[in-house]
């Protein structure tokens, strides 16, 4: 997906990983790490948000991302203000276009999670702060940054590593192909062959090295991996649940499906997680799951994306 052009001086917008540099991916997780080492001990020059404002608007429903950001944009030194996309009839009432010129004349940076990527990339163009993306029906960048921090911590540096994606080919897969290509790791997708991912990413891919192995046998792709991935089924803006749900029966995460991978392999869920479906109890409250700790990690990786959103880092 094409993004703007990055904003003047040292503000950015982050849209999707694939628009940033391997060194800048890898710059933002280190001050990931360090943010959170120093979490309850920050130092004064930590508050790199002070003074500032963001906006925060949901056109769906969030937990995670919006109490991460709320809380991380605190403990920067900074403040939010949230809006839903219903409030302000977002893409209604006037273009987004106008929208974005708005706020960049209200606020410092605007985090935003709404279906349409395009509309996103609009936003952006017109906007005079720093956009985030805090999800599109075609990526979610802040997840898998946070999702890579929680890997590294867990089985140690990922380059030259395999993760595993069992179910369908979403938004959230998306990111984690981007970020294969960026910091070097083999990514083994099982699909149903209905649900197989884009074209255009699997394009993407090609052009960009990344070490795509597509397959639709979940035992096959999870098998030795250092990661098994899962995520709903169904995810907003689907309309075909009874589909996917037919589809994707093969592809639940259970105990016999983490036996193949073996003892060494993690496993994560971007949560909310539909316990029963794509994964089960045992495999969700198993000793192989990290899924809080991702939880937990998007603050920590977001904070540092706001800081290297400034031009600022966590030394
Ligand atoms: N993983 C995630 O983005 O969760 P929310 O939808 O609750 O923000
Ligand atoms: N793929 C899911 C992720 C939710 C955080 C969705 O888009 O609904």
């Amino acid at each position: 997906m094409a993004t703007p052009d990055n904003l003047s001086g040292n503000r950015k917008h982050f849209l999707d990983l694939g628009d940033i540099s391997a060194a800048e991916v890898r710059h933002i997780l280190d001050g990931a790490r360090r943010i959170k080492a120093r979490r309850r001990t920050p130092l004064e020059s930590d508050k790199v948000l002070k003074g500032k404002s963001i906006a925060m608007i949901f056109e769906q429903p969030s937990l995670r991302t919006r109490l991460s950001f709320d809380m991380g944009i605190r403990e920067l030194g900074g403040e939010s203000v949230m809006v839903t996309g219903k409030e302000i009839e977002l893409g209604e009432r006037e273009s987004i276009a106008d929208t974005a010129r708005v706020l960049s004349r209200y606020v410092d940076g605007i985090m935003i999670r709404m279906l349409d990527h395009k509309q996103l990339v609009e936003l952006a163009e017109n906007a005079t702060v720093p956009v985030l993306n805090g999800l599109t029906k075609t990526s979610h960048p802040c997840q898998v940054m946070a999702d890579v921090l929680t890997f590294e911590e867990h089985k140690g540096a990922i380059e030259g590593r395999t993760v595993s994606w069992v179910g369908d080919s979403n938004n959230v897969l998306r990111s984690w192909v981007e970020a294969s290509a960026k910091l070097g790791f083999t990514i083994r997708i099982a699909t149903p062959e209905e649900l197989q991912p884009r074209a255009d990413l699997i394009e993407w891919a090609k052009a960009n090295k990344a070490d795509l192995r597509l397959m639709h046998d979940p035992h096959k792709a999870v098998e030795g991996s250092d990661c098994v991935i899962a995520d709903a089924w169904v995810s907003m803006g689907d309309k075909d649940a009874g589909r996917r749900h037919n589809l994707l029966k093969p592809y639940q995460v259970n105990r016999e499906l983490m036996r193949s991978a073996g003892d060494q392999a993690i496993f994560m869920h971007c949560l909310p997680a539909k316990r029963g479906e794509e994964v089960t109890d045992e495999v969700m409250d198993g000793p192989q799951s990290v899924v809080f700790d991702e939880a937990e990690n998007r603050l920590h990786a977001q904070k540092s994306i706001l800081a290297w959103a400034y031009g600022q880092s966590f030394a």
